[in-house]
């Protein structure tokens, strides 16, 4: 009994949903609000005894809206709580805090069928299909499997060999009977992802949240298979979250770019703002430290210009540092960076950034530590 209303209430009921995101015509398919991850940290015998509760910090208070016919781009380096927002977002695990939404109403991680039930709208590609797929498993079985499990694999041999043409096609793996019985160890790295989002596929999701998708895919072929996710999302109008530490890659795929750093979100904007006109320092770092295709340096030498801006250390998320996470590494952090976490600023064209140095407030100028002339790029100016 208990199982079964656990299911009615962790997946949205059909039918409209009310839309409460004015401004985005009700294309906002999942949404995460204030959302935390905290992971207890095991303790010693003493620390037991002092009664000490330890946690990794690895989400603090994430917010984000993934639209139908769009790619957000979460950007961050390692350690900084990607893959934990796109677990949670996948339902693999409860949230320490906040809500996840999808079509407005609130779900909670599930089991069994509850679980599938929201896997058929939420579907979670990972970074190294080498690991995501069964070796001793064939295609046709890996595509059979999911279509199986969500009841997508038709009535009859012949239908589910439409099934799986379908699929590999949609991912541009053809012909079809190339592909099917062939095992992933004789596909290319390529290949493998390819198979990966078609198993993806196989639910007919709304969304794809994707996992440094391309990261362990050679330079050469990155491309093509960012190149078909976009066809995917325009063609079936899918909703895609596109994590990435590659920044440049993101200005070239993503539609928004929002930028995390040791757990929280620093600033977010539409692509191009967001890495032609970066507003928080942090984004700005991950920028001057990020390979730029239009920048020739003969044989890929440093070019000597000065030291590696981000040689320095993210901090350690089972104490992070007090108020602005990035204040330990910020050439521009003033006294209340060290004490006081920086809400989200507005910026113009609907970016924004989670930085000290855009408060215009009365306050700010009274706190007298507003930054020296020319550091920042207030919403003013
Ligand atoms: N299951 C877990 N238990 C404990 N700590 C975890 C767990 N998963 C992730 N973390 C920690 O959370 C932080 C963020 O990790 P992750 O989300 O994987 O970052 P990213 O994907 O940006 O590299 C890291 O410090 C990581 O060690
Ligand atoms: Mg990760």
């Amino acid at each position: 009994m208990s199982e079964e209303r656990s299911e009615e209430h962790a997946v949205p009921p059909p039918g409209p949903a009310p839309d409460s995101t004015p401004g985005t015509d009700g294309r906002v398919v999942l949404e995460a609000e204030g959302v935390s991850k905290h992971f207890p940290v095991r303790r010693g015998a003493r620390a037991l005894l002092g009664g000490e509760r330890r946690a990794v910090h690895a989400v603090d208070d994430v917010s984000l809206r993934l639209c139908r016919g769009s790619v957000t781009a979460l950007v961050g380096e390692s350690g900084s709580g990607k893959s934990t927002v796109a677990r949670l977002l996948a339902q693999l695990y409860p949230a320490t805090a906040g809500e996840i939404r999808l079509d407005g109403r609130p779900v909670r991680a599930g089991r069994g069928r509850a679980f599938r039930a929201y896997c058929r709208h939420v579907q979670l590609i990972f970074q190294d299909p080498f690991a995501s797929l069964n070796p001793v498993h064939t295609v046709r079985y890996h595509l059979t499997r999911a279509l199986r499990i969500h009841g997508r694999a038709g009535s009859g041999a012949a239908e589910l060999e439409k099934a799986l043409a379908a699929l590999l096609e949609r991912v541009q793996l053809t012909p079809a009977s190339r592909y099917l019985d062939a095992f992933p160890h004789e596909l290319s790295g390529g290949q493998r992802q390819r198979v990966a989002i078609a198993r993806a596929m196989a639910a007919d999701p709304r969304v794809l949240l994707a996992d440094e998708p391309v990261s362990m895919l050679d330079v050469s072929i990155r491309l093509g298979v960012l190149n078909l996710l976009r066809d995917l999302k325009e063609r079936l109008d899918l909703a895609i979250l596109y994590i990435t530490h590659d920044i440049a890659s993101a200005r070239y795929f993503a539609d928004e770019t929002l930028v995390m750093y040791a757990g929280r979100m620093v600033e977010g904007g539409d692509s191009e703002t967001v890495t032609q006109r970066p507003a928080h320092p942090y984004t700005r770092l991950l920028l001057a430290s990020a390979p730029d295709p239009d920048r020739v340096t003969g044989d890929g030498g440093d070019g000597g210009e000065g030291a590696d801006p981000s040689a320095s250390e993210p901090p350690s998320l089972i104490s992070p540092p007090a108020g602005c996470r990035f204040h330990p590494r910020c050439p521009l952090a003033m006294e209340r960076c060290r004490e006081r976490t920086p809400p989200r600023f507005e910026l113009d064209g609907g970016q924004w950034a989670a930085c000290w140095l855009y408060d215009t407030s009365e306050d700010a100028s009274a706190a007298g530590d507003a930054p020296a002339a020319g550091t920042g790029r207030g919403a003013a100016s």
